[in-house]
């Protein structure tokens, strides 16, 4: 958390601008994209990599590594030999890049988390090896595979919400923030996350007993009508919007305010550049994967690209 200070977030903001406006300006005189892979995905991974301190021209491998990792965020049975296979590959390959890049960072310090976290300048003090490998690696695959599907599944949502998508265009700077939050309760990038409990656990009348696993289901606490009015319907003009797209607790998101600000960026740049935008195929193509749920690709047509 020390490391992800609100002036290191805020001091990406024009990079994120600028960002978005060159993904958008290299479709100009095309009528289509895939939101996924021409915008959705390159944007987060490019910032993180300059957040974090990873060479640009590392970044390649990074894409290889972090989407056989994040297949192990499923349940371990609904996994094949071969991703098995990948996945250990990956997380060796990686934790050797790391190693290096560490050791790099160390000797020469610059002004990004990774430096950070190696020279220990946190008030507590430097982390220890191993768990400052796992952090770098989790911090990576989290930057890579996750806010990639907060723009890709708000924007799937506005297309099918052509009243909503109208008032974000018109009101970009009231609305462009309770849109963000709607999707990440509405359609949320991380559908559930797993714990083994410590002790007992009673809960809403039963006892989970300790050293049990469970599946905490983000996306559907999120849509419980015990604690949202309407809960199926996207509304982000809804009062009470606490919803768990995040997490909560202790492990709440660090990567929060970025995703956000990130998701706020595009999504007021997509509604008001793209003319007139259409689905191509409805519903798109997923990513097998239900930890993290969001399309493989979204093709979008639209009429001209607006300065
Ligand atoms: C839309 C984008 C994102 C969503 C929906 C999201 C969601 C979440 C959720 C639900 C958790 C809680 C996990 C748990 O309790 O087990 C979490 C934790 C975390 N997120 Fe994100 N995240 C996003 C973006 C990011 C980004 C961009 C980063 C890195 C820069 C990041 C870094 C982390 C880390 C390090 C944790 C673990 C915190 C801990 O265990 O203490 N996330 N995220």
């Amino acid at each position: 958390m020390h490391q992800f200070t609100p002036q290191r977030i805020m001091g990406l903001r024009e990079h994120i601008v600028q960002a978005v406006k060159a993904l958008l300006d290299a479709r100009k005189n095309q009528y289509q994209l895939d939101l996924v892979q021409d915008f959705a995905y390159p944007l987060p991974v490019t910032i993180i990599c300059r957040l974090l301190g990873v060479p640009p021209e590392d970044e390649p491998r990074f894409r290889v590594w972090s989407s056989a990792l994040v297949r192990t965020l499923d349940p371990t049975e609904s996994l094949s030999e071969a991703e098995v296979r990948e996945a250990t590959q990956s997380r060796t390959q990686m934790r050797e890049y790391m190693e290096k890049l560490c050791a790099t960072r160390r000797a020469h310090p610059q002004d990004d988390v990774f430096s950070g976290l190696v020279v220990g300048d946190d008030p507590n003090g430097r982390l220890p090896e191993s768990d400052l490998l796992a952090t770098m690696e989790l911090l990576l695959i989290a930057g890579h595979e996750t806010t990639v599907n907060l723009i890709t599944n708000g924007m799937l949502t506005l297309l099918r919400h052509t009243d909503v998508l109208n008032r974000l265009r018109r009101n970009p700077d009231v609305l462009a923030i309770p849109t963000v939050e709607e999707v990440l309760r509405y359609d949320p990038p991380v559908q559930f996350r797993t714990r083994t409990t410590l002790t007992d656990v009673p809960i809403a009348g039963v006892t989970i007993p300790q050293g049990a696993s469970v599946a905490l289901l983000l996306a559907a606490g999120s849509r419980d009508p015990a604690r949202f009015a309407d809960p199926d319907r996207f509304w982000p003009e809804r009062d009470d919007n606490e919803h768990l797209g995040f997490g909560g607790g202790d492990h709440y998101c660090v990567g929060a305010p970025l995703a956000r600000l990130e998701a706020v960026t595009a999504l007021k740049a997509l509604a008001r550049r793209l003319e007139a935008p259409r689905l191509d195929a409805d519903p798109p193509p997923y990513r097998r994967n239900a930890a993290l749920r969001g399309p493989e690709h979204l093709q979008v047509a639209f009429e001209r690209l607006n300065d």
